[in-house]
């Protein structure tokens, strides 16, 4: 059993791997736009973004600009990718107390979707151990470079860095325990369509962590833009179904939320506004 999950596994990463080489071209050429800074004090200058643009020759939507009365975000150029890996971060985040929440297990396959880095993504797979596997996802080219000079430097294999698309992260069906978003649901321009293929990239009991700064509490010293109140994150990932499994409130700066699949959900009861 152990073997035939390996050669599946080995099938995805082979495929995902073709994926990635197809798809490089067409997305190092997308253009950028420019973002102001993310941090309220506007010192702390975090990024200028590189959004790719809409896909005119495709059937890909055009990109929201709000959804559900949220304004979407532009996305974190990897320009500020220092910023992921700051020493404070360990302080204003507390991002092992995190790991812990997630409960993660050695052989667990596991997603950091919106990667950047890899901040995330080496930690979980050092949890996850040789046996289990961690699906890096980036829409920037250049955030999975980084990733893989840290992957080298630290002699970590148990990861396969996808490049995914503004709508699409490309996992495989089905195989996923649980996906990790710190910090970018926020800045999905087709919140929708990549919650769709969270369900489908899912296993039947797989979850959703989701990390959002707290617009709540207005303490959070991040930009509103980069922030979601709890009702809003809820009532977005329930239209698409979703439902909240657990949540823990201990964080010092975000909201952690964990969602799974809502059996009862029916994609015509789900809210396209
Ligand atoms: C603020 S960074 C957070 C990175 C990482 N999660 C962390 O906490 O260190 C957000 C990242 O999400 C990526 N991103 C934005 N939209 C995405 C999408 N639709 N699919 C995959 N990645 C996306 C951006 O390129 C950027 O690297």
């Amino acid at each position: 059993m152990a073997a035939s999950r390996t050669v599946r596994l080995a099938t995805c990463c082979a495929q995902l791997a073709a994926a990635w080489l197809l798809t490089l071209s067409p997305l190092v050429a997308q253009s950028s736009r420019e973002t102001g800074e993310l941090f309220q004090d506007g010192k702390t200058a975090r990024a200028s973004s590189t959004a790719p643009a809409n896909d005119t020759k495709t059937s890909i939507p055009p990109a929201r600009q709000t959804y559900m009365g949220r304004r979407i975000a532009r996305t974190m150029s990897y320009k500020g990718a220092p910023w992921l890996l700051r020493t404070e971060r360990e302080k204003e985040e507390a991002c092992s107390r995190m790991l812990q929440e997630l409960r993660l297990e050695p052989g667990m396959v596991v997603c950091d979707l919106g990667c950047g880095n890899g901040f995330y993504t080496l930690r979980m797979a050092d949890l996850v151990g040789r046996k289990g596997h961690v699906f890096a996802v980036d829409i920037q080219p250049q955030m999975l470079v980084l990733l893989r000079q840290r992957m080298e430097t630290k002699g970590v294999t148990n990861v396969s860095p996808i490049l995914g698309s503004i709508h699409d992260p490309r996992l495989p069906a089905q195989t996923v325990d649980l996906i990790l978003l710190v910090d970018v649901y926020h800045e999905f321009s087709h919140p929708e369509l990549m919650l769709q293929a969270m369900r489908r990239a899912l296993k039947e009991d797989g979850v959703v962590a989701l990390l959002e700064y707290r617009a709540e509490d207005p303490m959070v010293p991040i930009k509103p833009l980069h922030k979601m109140t709890k009702k809003q994150a809820i009532a977005e990932f329930s239209a698409n179904g979703f439902r909240v499994r657990r949540q823990f409130d201990g964080l010092p700066w975000q909201h952690m939320l964990i969602f799974e699949k809502d059996p009862q959900w029916s994609p015509r009861s789900g809210s396209n506004r």
